[in-house]
């Protein structure tokens, strides 16, 4: 089932809890939650203190996307503190079959994540033991983007690898998704599409998040 993961990169940072209970209001079950390390991508974010307050006050799955340097050394502690699926990026380690069954004997769901510029190539051999891909459809670091058309083709050929070799991990998009892109991804084959500016800023975030889906 298609689903929409705001990402609270978008929300009010003074006043989470109040943006992530109406999310959940209007049928939101998962998060999308961006860690930035002023390395890996120009810009830093928020980490475990963040997480670690906001996981007291919902259930909803935790997508916890790394867009950090050396991720084999903080994977476990995201795990700990209560991500329910944990991406990291193919560019930003050596050790990503490892990384993947780390992440997986925490009882998580384990993503790898592509920057514009990376093939699926490079990650070919991972694909049988991955549960989620994250195609990123803008260049990781900032919400607000706009959205890289070139990444429809990228998706396809994944789906299509997806399908030629019964492969069963879902396929996800972060980046410049509103109404139009969302549509034109889905028809390409995204399982999850992160949504952050665009779904922030409505007005109307519960016919927004139907639209998106539509
Ligand atoms: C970008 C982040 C995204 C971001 C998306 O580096 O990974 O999750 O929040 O924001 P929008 O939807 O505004 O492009
Ligand atoms: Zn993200």
């Amino acid at each position: 089932m298609t689903k929409i993961l705001p990402s609270i990169l978008s929300a009010d940072f003074a006043n989470l809890e109040r943006d992530i209970k109406e999310m959940e209001s209007i049928g939101v079950d998962m998060f999308h939650i961006d860690v930035m390390d002023g390395n890996f991508v120009p810009n830093i974010s928020f980490g475990f203190p963040v997480i670690e307050s906001i996981r007291k006050i919902t259930n909803k799955t935790f997508d916890v996307h790394l867009m950090i340097d050396n991720p084999e050394y903080y994977v476990e502690k995201f795990c700990d503190i209560g991500a329910d699926m944990v991406s990291f990026h193919i560019e930003a380690t050596n050790h990503a079959d490892r990384l993947l069954q780390l992440i997986k004997s925490k009882g998580k769901k384990a993503g790898i994540v592509l920057n514009p510029q990376t093939s699926i190539e490079n990650i070919k051999y991972l694909l049988p033991k991955v549960d989620y891909v994250l195609i990123m459809t803008v260049n990781p670091g900032f919400g607000g983007q706009t959205f890289i058309f070139e990444m429809l083709d990228k998706i396809e050929q994944l789906d299509l690898i997806r399908k030629e070799n019964n492969y069963n991990f879902l396929i996800q998009v972060d980046g410049g998704i509103n109404i139009q892109t969302s549509k034109l991804c889905r028809d390409k084959g995204v399982d999850l599409l992160v949504c952050g500016s665009f779904l922030f800023s409505s007005n109307n975030k519960k016919d927004t998040l139907i639209e998106l889906l539509k």
